[in-house]
């Protein structure tokens, strides 16, 4: 796979530190084997997210000193509710600081105690945010996800299938929601097809249970619907993406992923007006009076002309390049990994990397661990380490895939370094068979996996 040259020149630079292997091993443990807890001056290159970590361009630097910090009807606001209009024809827009913030703003308008909430794939924050509320997330990706070696162009999809015998065993009043991730992170970044998103609405419609949008990665799944769908091909980014939205009532965002700022997020409300003012009334106390929504004037000018940066074709042509060259290396390597590859991130398959170690003791992890000791390259899990435990009777849930994710910041690494990236890799292969596992010693009761402390075995 050929590396898509940037569609930028690089106007600053943030120096990064090299590290020895000892003083990783120091580190790590220090850190309790958790890799959160991992000063950023201590990694070489880091790939433990895409979500807050892009390259501001100098238009959205320039837009940020224009912007307006008052306290109500904020120009940024008016800036942000236009953008979001044009890009996902959607009447209403809510500001507030980041997705999980739009998560906590939403779904108590949506989902009540008991009820079942049915995504293609919940993330983890958003699991977190159906379980607070007492209502029980269940996935139904389609099998393809769970096969990582094979090609399927929309891995991210719903199996529709199983979503209606599910909800006519389950009672449609027993369904409170349905949650369509695109891409979908936890099956590997993948995309969602269009005919995916009309046939899960045209389902959710007939039963009469809301359909909204975990939007983080919107353009990225346009961009796949572009290349890999037919009758997509001449459409732009825009026009896809008002067509995806259109099959839904609402989306949250977290507008730190394709929308390129620091820290952001959306609520979008398609038209009905009486969401909209529950939306509202519950902003006011858990994130600010509503144009802001617990942002400063300048990341609304910021997220402004994000949101259309994220969709400009050259961007997103060298964007899902970027991935897919690193793909290509570990391929050729072989390394397994998710195939193929997501939009913003490789997920290697740990499962078949270290096939040794059993989900109790967190292969995804364990591989993160290991290329931080090899190279100081920082990354997560994805996998029954992130899943936690079920809610109900305690015990460790078992993720039906396990990956080590290899988020890539947008606009923000070189071919250079994943070229280093794909090298760890290849030497932590050599060794492979001889890598443990970890147990964990201490953990939180929800979204363990951000402060749990783990041990060696
Ligand atoms: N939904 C999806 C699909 C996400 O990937 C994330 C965050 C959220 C919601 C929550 O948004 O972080 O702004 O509160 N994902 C990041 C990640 C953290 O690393 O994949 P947030």
């Amino acid at each position: 796979t050929n590396y898509v040259a940037e569609p930028f020149k690089i106007k600053t630079v943030e120096p990064i530190r090299m590290t020895t292997r000892e003083e990783r091993s120091e580190k790590l443990r220090e850190a309790n084997y958790n890799l959160f807890g991992i000063d950023s001056d201590d990694v070489y290159i880091d790939l433990l997210t895409d979500s807050g970590t892009g390259a501001l361009s100098d238009a959205q630097w320039a837009g940020m000193m224009r912007g307006d910090e008052s306290y109500a009807g904020a120009r940024g606001f008016k800036r942000v509710e236009a953008a979001v209009r044009d890009i996902f024809n959607y009447k209403y827009v809510q500001p507030v600081h980041q997705g999980r913030a739009a998560e906590q703003v939403l779904f108590p308008t949506l989902l009540t105690q008991g009820k079942k909430c049915i995504s293609n794939m919940h993330f983890d924050t958003t699991r977190g945010h159906v379980d607070l509320l007492g209502a029980k997330p269940v996935d139904l990706v389609v099998s393809e996800a769970k096969d990582t070696r094979n090609f399927s162009p929309f891995k991210g999809n719903m199996d529709t299938v199983k979503l209606e015998r599910y909800i006519e065993e389950a009672g449609a009043e027993g369904v409170g929601l349905i949650i369509m991730t695109i891409t979908n992170n936890s099956a590997g970044g993948q995309p969602v097809s269009m005919a995916n998103m009309r046939g899960t609405s045209r389902i959710a419609r007939k039963y009469g249970i809301p359909v909204i949008i975990d939007a983080a990665r919107y353009a990225e799944n346009a961009h796949f619907i572009k290349m890999r769908e037919e009758g997509y091909a001449d459409k732009s980014i825009i026009e896809i993406t008002r067509e995806m939205f259109s099959y839904a009532e609402a989306f949250t965002m977290s507008a730190k992923k394709d929308a390129i700022v620091n820290m952001g997020g959306l609520i979008g409300v398609r038209d009905d007006q009486e969401l909209y003012e529950k939306v509202r009334g519950l902003t006011i106390p858990y994130e600010g009076f509503v144009t802001y929504g617990g942002l400063a004037g300048r990341d609304l000018e910021a997220l402004a002309i994000g949101l259309y940066e994220g969709t400009e074709p050259d961007y997103l042509r060298y964007r899902i390049g970027q991935v897919e060259y690193l793909g290509g290396l570990l391929a050729k390597k072989g390394i397994p990994f998710q195939y193929p590859v997501g939009g913003h991130a490789v997920f290697l398959d740990a499962k078949e990397f270290l096939p040794h170690i059993p989900y109790t003791e967190f292969p995804g992890h364990t591989l993160a661990c290991e290329l931080y000791i090899e190279a100081g390259i920082r990354c997560c899990d994805i996998g029954s380490y992130m899943m936690g435990n079920d809610p109900e009777t305690g015990e460790q849930l078992k993720s039906e895939m396990e990956f080590t994710r290899l988020a890539i910041p947008r606009r923000v690494y070189t071919q250079s370094h994943f070229d280093i990236v794909a090298l760890a890799l290849e030497n932590i292969k050599k060794r492979a068979s001889e890598i443990k596992g970890y147990r964990i010693t201490w953990e939180p009761p929800v979204l363990r996996h951000f402060t749990a402390k783990l041990e060696p075995l």
